[in-house]
C-alpha cells in the first residue's frame, strides 16, 4: 500500500473489510488485500515506515544566543539575573494567571505548592492513579495520604464522578492531572471542591496551553503546575512552574522555593522553613526562546491529532481517548488510544506494540497501575506513618485502594509521543496504515 494513503481510501478499505466480516476469516482478508500487504514486519515483511519521526527538542539560533548570553553575563542564578523573571511574566500572561513562580522541575513545583497549601501529616490528598509517579511522591513526601480515585477509561482522566465518595474529614486537596495534555473534567471537580471546601491543585505538567472552556488549564483551580522536563512540549531539560491567581499563595510558593526568604531575591531574612527549588537562568533563557515556538507547534499537533483520530476511529477495536466537551484545547503531550485485542484476532496488547514498532511506528503501553506500586504500601507502613496515623486507618487503606477501571486501561492503552504529531499529515496516514496492516495480519501474528 502506498504511503500517500488518503483517508477515503483507508476508510473504504477498512469498512469494506469490516462489512464482510474480516475479523473472522483469513480468506476474506486475503480477498480484500494484496498478499504483500499482509506480511507483518515483525514476521519479516517490509515495514510501513523506515524513516524516523521528528526529533525533539527543536533547536534554533535564538536558543543558542540566549544560552550564550547567560553564560557570558555570568549571572547564572535566578536571584541575580533577569531571564527567570522574564519567563515568569511571559508564561503568566500567556496563560492568563496573576503570577508564576518558576521552579527546578515539575516535581518541585508540586512539592512547593503542597507546602504553600500547608498539606502535611494527617491530611489526605485525592489523586488519580493514571499519572506519573511524581504526583503521588509529592504527597507522600509530606507524610500525607494519597487517596486514589479510579480513572474514566474512555478519557484516561480521573473519574470526576467518583471523587466525592473519596472525600473524608481528612481530605484537604484534589490533584486532577490533565493527562496527555487533555483536560480533566474541571466543572465536576470544582463543584466537589466548593461543596467540601477543598483546594484544587492542577497537575498540568503535560498540558502546556491546554484549555478547559477557553481558559488555560493551571489557572482554573487554586494552583497549577507545569513541567519543562526534556520530553515535555515546552522543554528546558528540567524545569517547572507554579501558576495562580491567588497572590497570597504565590507569595508562599515564592518564599518556600527560595529557602523561606521573606522577600523576592537574595539576603538573610527568612520568614518560614523553606527549600531551594529555584530554576537557573540557563533553563529560563531556553524557555523564553522555546516559548516563541510553542503556539505554532501546538497547532500542528492539534491538526495532526484530529486527522489521526478520524482515521483511527474507523478501525474496529481502536478507541482514541475521549476529550470532554469542556476541553476546548488539547495540548497532545501524548496521543492515547485503547486497543481491543478482540478486534485483532486476540493478539495481546504487548504483542500489538511489538508489531507496530516493527512497522516503524514507535509506541508504548503507557503507565502501569500506580496505586498498586509496592513502595506506596511500604511507605504507609513505615515507622513515620505509623507514628502519625492510627493502625486501623493504615490497614483500612488497602480496602480503599481499588481502581479496576484503571487496571483495565493500563492493559489496553497505547501511546504515541508528542513529537510524532509534529511532522506532515502523511505521517498520520502511515500510523493508521500500520495499524490497519497489523489488524489484517493479526491471525498470522497470533500464530507466530
Ligand atoms: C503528570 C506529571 N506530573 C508531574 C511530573 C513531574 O515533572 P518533572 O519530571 O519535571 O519533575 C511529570 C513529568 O513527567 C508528569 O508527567
Amino acid at each position: 500500500m502506498s504511503h500517500s494513503l488518503t483517508r477515503r481510501h483507508f476508510v473504504q478499505r477498512t469498512l469494506a473489510a469490516a462489512s464482510i466480516g474480516w475479523m473472522g476469516s483469513p480468506t476474506v482478508r486475503a480477498m480484500v488485500f494484496t498478499p504483500n500487504d499482509a506480511k507483518p514486519a515483525l514476521l519479516g515483511g517490509k515495514p510501513i515506515r523506515t524513516e524516523s519521526f521528528p526529533s525533539w527538542p527543536k533547536i534554533a539560533s535564538n536558543d543558542e544566543k540566549a544560552w550564550s548570553d547567560v553564560l557570558h553575563q555570568g549571572r547564572w542564578c535566578c536571584l541575580d539575573g533577569g531571564f527567570a523573571n522574564r519567563f515568569e511574566e511571559t508564561w503568566a500572561s500567556m496563560l492568563g494567571a496573576k503570577g508564576c513562580v518558576a521552579t527546578a522541575s515539575g516535581t518541585t513545583a508540586l512539592f512547593t505548592s503542597l507546602k504553600a497549601l500547608g498539606v502535611g501529616p494527617g491530611d489526605e490528598v485525592i489523586v488519580p492513579p493514571y499519572t506519573f509517579v511524581a504526583t503521588i511522591n509529592v504527597v507522600l513526601l509530606q507524610y500525607a495520604v494519597p487517596v486514589f480515585v479510579d480513572t474514566d477509561r474512555e478519557a484516561s482522566q480521573i473519574d470526576a464522578n467518583k471523587i466525592e465518595s473519596a472525600v473524608t474529614s481528612r481530605t484537604k486537596v484534589i490533584i486532577p492531572v490533565h493527562i496527555g495534555g487533555s483536560s480533566a473534567h474541571m466543572d465536576k471537580i470544582l463543584e466537589v471542591a466548593r461543596k467540601h471546601k477543598l483546594v484544587v491543585l492542577e497537575d498540568a505538567c503535560q498540558a502546556h496551553l491546554a484549555e478547559w472552556r477557553q481558559r488555560k488549564v493551571s489557572t482554573i483551580g487554586d494552583l497549577g503546575c507545569f513541567s519543562f522536563q526534556a520530553s515535555k512540549n515546552l522543554n528546558s531539560g528540567e524545569g517547572g512552574a507554579i501558576l495562580s491567581n491567588d497572590e497570597d499563595l504565590l507569595e508562599r510558593c515564592r518564599s518556600f522555593h527560595n529557602n523561606g526568604r521573606g522577600k523576592r531575591g537574595p539576603g538573610f531574612e527568612f520568614v518560614r522553613n523553606g527549600s531551594n527549588h529555584r530554576i537557573t537562568e540557563f533553563q529560563a533563557a531556553l524557555l523564553n526562546e522555546q516559548l516563541t515556538r510553542l503556539e505554532g507547534q501546538t497547532k500542528i499537533r492539534e491538526q495532526n491529532a484530529a486527522y489521526l483520530t478520524n482515521l483511527l476511529r474507523e478501525i474496529p477495536g481502536i478507541s482514541p481517548a475521549r476529550m470532554y466537551d469542556g476541553c476546548t484545547r488539547n495540548a497532545y503531550h501524548l496521543y492515547m488510544f485503547r486497543y481491543d485485542s478482540k478486534a485483532f484476532a486476540g493478539l495481546p496488547r504487548d504483542h500489538f506494540l511489538k508489531a507496530l514498532e516493527a512497522e516503524g511506528i514507535p509506541c508504548s503501553g503507557g503507565y502501569k497501575p500506580l496505586n498498586k506500586e509496592p513502595f506506596i504500601e511500604a511507605t504507609l507502613q513505615s515507622r513515620h506513618y505509623r507514628n502519625i496515623y492510627p493502625e486501623k486507618e493504615l490497614s483500612a487503606y488497602k480496602d480503599r485502594n481499588h481502581c479496576p477501571e484503571n487496571d483495565k486501561l493500563c492493559g489496553e492503552a497505547v501511546w504515541f509521543t508528542q513529537t510524532m504529531l509534529l511532522g506532515p499529515r502523511s505521517d498520520m496516514d502511515q500510523i493508521a496504515e500500520a495499524i490497519g496492516k497489523i489488524q489484517r495480519s493479526a491471525a498470522q501474528l497470533v500464530k507466530a
